[in-house]
């Protein structure tokens, strides 16, 4: 599970709660020295990588964010902030020397960026568009998947969010080269209706779909999901069994 900067339960307490890996999102924040504890804590508690945030360099026109929210800015009063989360290449470098934790890079939608990325020593990115809320008109991260495998050639782990919704979408994004895949708004849905045992259905529902498609489609394995899984509109069925 990856934390939040902005997640309203700490580092400390979650991490006691966990029973599986966690990673934490840090947000550059103005002040280096707050974002650099930050990062010491989660080190100290025993996050196992830093997800480093780089699809947000300024707050997007969030329409619905800011009808649900009456305190937030509004950009007709407000000059836009160009200093709240400012990441560039060169503060990439800065969280690389500050952490001995793997560093992961969110919101990666250009294969140059990708491999940007690698020179600057990701062990890891995730193709996302921070689920198509900070860019309007942004294409669909599946879309974008395919060129950014590409060019990482395998070098490290690709993953990918955004509008993973069924045990199909888990599939194709497997199947179009993908390492593994994250959701946000699921779980939060899970969690509105029914607390933790909803987001424990919400992945339940995840993993017994995606089963249910490797079965439909003949793939007993995660290493057995490739593209020829993929059909021109969708997914391409089979007979065969796994027994056979
Ligand atoms: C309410 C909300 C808050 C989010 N906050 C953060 C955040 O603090 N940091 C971050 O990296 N991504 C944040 N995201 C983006 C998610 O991490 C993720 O990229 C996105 O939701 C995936 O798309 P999906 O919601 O379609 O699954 C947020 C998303 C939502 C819906």
């Amino acid at each position: 599970m990856i934390l939040s900067t902005f997640a309203h339960e700490s580092i400390e307490d979650v991490k006691k709660e966990a029973t599986e890996p966690l990673w934490h999102a840090t947000y550059l924040l103005k002040d280096r020295g707050e974002c650099k504890a930050i990062m010491q804590r989660a080190e100290a508690a025993g996050y196992e990588a830093i997800v480093i945030v780089i699809d947000t360099p300024v707050m997007g026109a969030r329409d619905r964010e800011r009808r649900s929210q009456p305190k937030t800015v509004l950009f007709q009063y407000h000059p836009i902030d160009y200093y709240r989360f400012p990441v560039t290449w060169s503060d990439v470098e800065w969280y690389r020397a500050q952490t001995k934790l793997p560093l992961v890079l969110k919101g990666v939608m250009d294969p140059d960026d990708a491999e940007q990325c690698l020179q600057l020593g990701a062990s890891a990115i995730i193709v996302s568009n921070h689920g198509g809320r900070n860019l309007d008109t942004t294409p669909a991260t599946i879309e974008m998947l395919p060129a950014v495998v590409e060019r990482v050639a395998g070098r490290v782990p690709v993953l990918i969010d955004g509008g993973i919704r069924r045990g199909t979408d888990v599939l194709k994004a497997l199947a179009l080269g993908a390492t593994a895949v994250g959701i946000g708004r699921p779980y939060l849905y899970g969690l509105a209706v029914e607390g933790a045992d909803g987001v424990k259905g919400v992945v339940n529902i995840l993993r017994n779909e995606l089963e249910m498609a490797m079965a439909s489609t003949g793939r007993p394995t995660i290493a057995s999901i490739n593209r020829s899984v993929l059909a021109p509109q969708g997914l391409r069925p089979t007979a065969r069994t796994w027994a056979t």
